[in-house]
């Protein structure tokens, strides 16, 4: 059973809310305030339970003067599935957002996931490096959205694999540890090297591992979770009750 965390102790970097759909509305005035002021966002998006609840905030009139076209929406993970799979991340980024908003098809740079892997990787890494400015000689994205899974993956990177959390590449082959489902993930690296990464975590299922990651045990480095911490950048961590344990 996760400890019950004293709220007044988390880092101001840290923002817990009553529940899931709280954490995406307060999520979507966060990321649109972002997206205000910039003149140009590069963001990669995440799967997931709760960044659909984002998606269906950010659809509603509520953001309707949102200027889609500052924004270049790419993806921080990908299932290896058509984009008309039930399994893909873009369909259920097509059908709760990129269908109800008005933003240009150039703006919105997918992972084929019907395409091989291993050269969508290199397609991808391409594409990302043509788009994004670079520091360290990576391209940083200005916000990288991550979910956190019960087993500590996060993107597609899980713990039987955590060489891609030092992988030279921008993106590379994963592999769901139970189904051999195969991923395209962002790498360690290039998730490190972002401008901002939020994370978005619900749920008493994910308890145990948020305070174990974000806690000072050392088996924490076991899971790819507690290996996002940008170089230069910041990391915001949005929780609702259930997932530190309230
Ligand atoms: C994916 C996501 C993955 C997700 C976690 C948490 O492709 O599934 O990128 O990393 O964020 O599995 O998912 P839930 O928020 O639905 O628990």
């Amino acid at each position: 059973m996760a400890s019950t965390v004293n709220y007044n102790q988390m880092a101001p970097n840290v923002k817990i809310y009553p529940g899931p759909a709280e954490v995406a509305a307060e999520f979507a005035v966060f990321f649109a305030e972002l997206v205000n002021s910039k003149e140009r966002l590069h963001v990669a998006l995440s799967g997931g339970s709760t960044p659909k609840l984002l998606f269906d905030q950010l659809a509603t009139d509520n953001f309707r003067d949102l200027d889609w076209k500052k924004v270049h929406l790419f993806w921080g993970d990908e299932r290896c599935v058509p984009p008309e799979d039930e399994e893909s991340n873009y369909k259920m980024t097509f059908d709760h957002l990129l269908s109800k908003i008005d933003i240009p098809q150039t703006n919105v740079h997918r992972i084929r996931g019907e395409d091989h892997p291993e050269k969508e990787t290199e397609r991808y890494s391409t594409e990302i490096s043509s788009h994004l400015p670079h520091r360290q000689a990576l391209p940083s994205f200005d916000l990288i959205l991550l979910g956190m899974g019960e087993d500590g993956h996060t993107a597609s990177i899980f713990p039987d694999q955590m060489h891609l959390l030092t992988s030279a590449k921008i993106c590379a082959v994963a592999r769901h540890p139970q189904s051999g489902q195969q991923r395209v993930t962002l790498t360690g690296k290039v998730i490190n090297n972002a401008e901002m990464v939020t994370f978005l975590v619900t749920g008493a299922a994910k308890a145990e591992k948020v305070a174990t990651i974000r806690g000072q045990q050392t088996n924490r480095m076991n899971y790819p979770a507690a290996h996002v911490r940008p170089v230069d950048g910041r990391l915001y961590w949005f929780l609702d009750k259930a997932a530190v344990g309230g």
